[in-house]
């Protein structure tokens, strides 16, 4: 019998592949509808996240709860959220390479079982690895392109618009954009 996305999480829980383990508080494995057919990627754990063990829980959480209410996407009910590291980098520092490259598994396992149609980057690391490595969130978010089957979008991170508010107007674009392609694509959340 296929694993289920709570045998996964389980497994996942345990994780010691890399030295980020050692540093967190929880693992934070994802939050979500299993069901979901759009799933988005962001970073890693930031400070809230490692202490509540859910994904987007602090400042940029509630900026992407936001934006996801808009097009009627809602994390308890039509999506599927998690990141690229499951455990927190020291002061929030970029995941490095080789930690992406040892957690990367336990994401591919959560595309496996979920399967969704459509994938959004949340920001550089998660567009970069996922959809190209010279991806440019300035140049290229709210693109849509098709990598194995899947849809991938990438677009600005919500902690980055934080620190640029003037960068809100055109994320909001993004989203409105993703809506348009769940509808023609007759997705039904
Ligand atoms: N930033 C991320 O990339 N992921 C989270 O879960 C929280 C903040
Ligand atoms: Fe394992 Fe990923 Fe956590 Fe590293 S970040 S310990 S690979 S779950």
């Amino acid at each position: 019998m296929a694993e289920t996305i709570e045998e996964l999480e389980i497994r996942c829980r345990s994780c010691t592949k890399c030295p980020l383990s050692e540093t967190r508080k929880n693992l934070v494995f994802g939050v979500g509808n299993k069901d979901a057919d759009i799933m988005f990627i962001g970073e890693g754990p930031g400070e809230q996240e490692d202490l509540q063990g859910y994904p987007f829980v602090g400042r940029s959480g509630q900026l992407l709860d936001k934006y996801l209410e808009i097009i009627d996407l809602d994390r308890k009910k039509n999506i599927y959220i998690a990141n690229m590291v499951k455990c927190r980098p020291p002061q929030n520092r970029d995941p490095k390479s080789e930690e992406t490259e040892m957690c990367i598994g336990w994401l591919r396992s959560q595309f496996k079982i979920i399967r969704p149609k459509i994938i959004v980057c949340l920001g550089r690391i998660a567009a970069q690895r996922l959809i190209s490595p010279d991806f440019r969130v300035t140049k290229q978010h709210g693109e849509f392109v098709e990598k194995n089957g899947v849809l991938m979008m990438g677009t600005f991170h919500p902690s980055a618009l934080l620190r640029n508010p003037s960068q809100k107007s055109i994320a909001l674009e993004d989203f409105q954009k993703l809506r348009t392609k769940i509808k023609e694509l007759g997705i039904r959340i």
